[in-house]
């Protein structure tokens, strides 16, 4: 595919404190863009990261028609800079693009796009344990026009970002029961800007309690688990895995959480994918049964609950370091994104 690039004078990825790397932060030397006008993609572009200029009257402004993904690069032990599973990712925002009228980017696009910027702006993907180069993936449409209706316009882009760890210790989860993050029928399995924007207040109350995320129930009832707001959840009950199954559409298709269940069934543990509610979950902790939890997802990769609040009751994990399934296949994903560890799901892409 062709793309048009046009680099920077000088690179700042020396200006990046490898030491502490926070998220979202720093963004890399430069970014994709490609606009889709008149039903036709145009040719992308690589230029250098920076502002960008659009009317007031801008759709999406208004009426929220924008997505995004979230996809890590890794620096291998050999030195070879590698995406996880962008051909998912691309799969995923195609799925949140038909839900919210938008087109769909194509993979040469999309990963092929991807693919170019990260290996322009390689030196910006660490290479310490535990970090990446978060790439982010996103598209809005570009309609100058303040009446309601699906654009026609649509701009697609991607920015890069070096990053350590999302959580730096075991999470605190409020179990959330007064809002609601999706229901059926609804955009909860699309990574569409709006449903993030709907959980920032609940967000700003439970932080202001104490804790650092919500973990959302179903909006009827308020007694099924979906997932946490930046990432899913996996609970150990006894010596079962168990994770809420994404059939009623309210739950974010994860590529992480995919991941973990393909080798956990390989490694011979049982995995089940089911509604689950926090009724259960609290029956397993007085049992002294709910052995660890833990959300995964891209940014967050596989990030330990140490306790869940929920009605009154605080449910306490035991000791991280003392869980065996969690701690396992954290390490193994890790040894695969390293190149420690054979691929044997070819989930690794090199970018050279
Ligand atoms: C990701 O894990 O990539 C996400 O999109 C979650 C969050 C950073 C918004």
């Amino acid at each position: 595919m062709n793309i048009l690039t046009s680099k920077v004078e000088a690179s700042r990825a020396n200006e990046v404190d490898a030491t502490n790397i926070q998220f979202g932060k720093s963004y890399s030397d430069h970014m994709l863009v490609a606009d889709y006008i008149d039903g036709v993609w145009q040719t992308p572009q690589i230029i250098p990261y920076g502002n960008i200029s659009i009317s007031p009257a801008t759709t999406f402004i208004h009426y929220g028609q924008s997505i995004f993904e979230g996809v890590k690069a890794y620096k291998n032990i050999h030195g070879e800079v590698a995406i996880f599973r962008p051909k998912d990712n691309n799969k995923r925002f195609n799925i949140s693009a038909e839900r919210l009228a938008m087109p769909h980017v194509p993979e040469e696009i999309f990963v092929g796009g991807m693919k170019e910027l990260v290996a322009l702006d390689s030196d910006w993907v660490p290479n310490q344990d535990g970090c990446s180069l978060y790439i982010r993936p996103f598209m809005f449409a570009i309609d100058e026009f303040i009446g309601v209706k699906p654009a026609e316009k649509f701009r697609f882009m991607i920015i890069t970002s070096p990053a350590g760890q999302y959580y730096n210790k075991p999470t605190k989860i409020y179990v959330q029961d007064k809002y609601v993050r999706a229901f059926p029928g609804g955009i909860g399995f699309t990574k569409a800007a709006g449903n993030y924007a709907a959980c920032m207040l609940p967000m700003l109350e439970v932080k202001a309690l104490g804790y650092d995320q919500n973990l959302w129930t179903d909006g009827i009832e308020h007694k099924y688990i979906h997932e946490i707001g930046t990432m899913n959840v996996f609970f150990v009950l006894g010596d079962k895995v168990v994770t809420p199954d994404l059939s009623g559409g309210t739950i974010l298709a994860g590529v992480t959480r995919d991941s973990v269940i393909k080798l956990l069934k390989e490694k011979g543990i049982t995995v089940e994918e089911r509604p689950i509610t926090i009724d259960e979950i609290r029956e397993y902790y007085y049992k002294g049964e709910l052995k660890e939890a833990f959300g995964t997802g891209t940014a967050a990769v596989i990030a330990p609950i140490a306790e869940l609040y929920y009605d009154g009751q605080t449910l306490e994990l035991p000791p991280v370091d003392e869980w065996q399934i969690s701690n396992w296949v954290a390490k193994h994903i890790a040894d695969i994104r390293y190149g420690k560890v054979e691929d044997t799901h070819h989930w690794m892409m090199k970018v050279k």
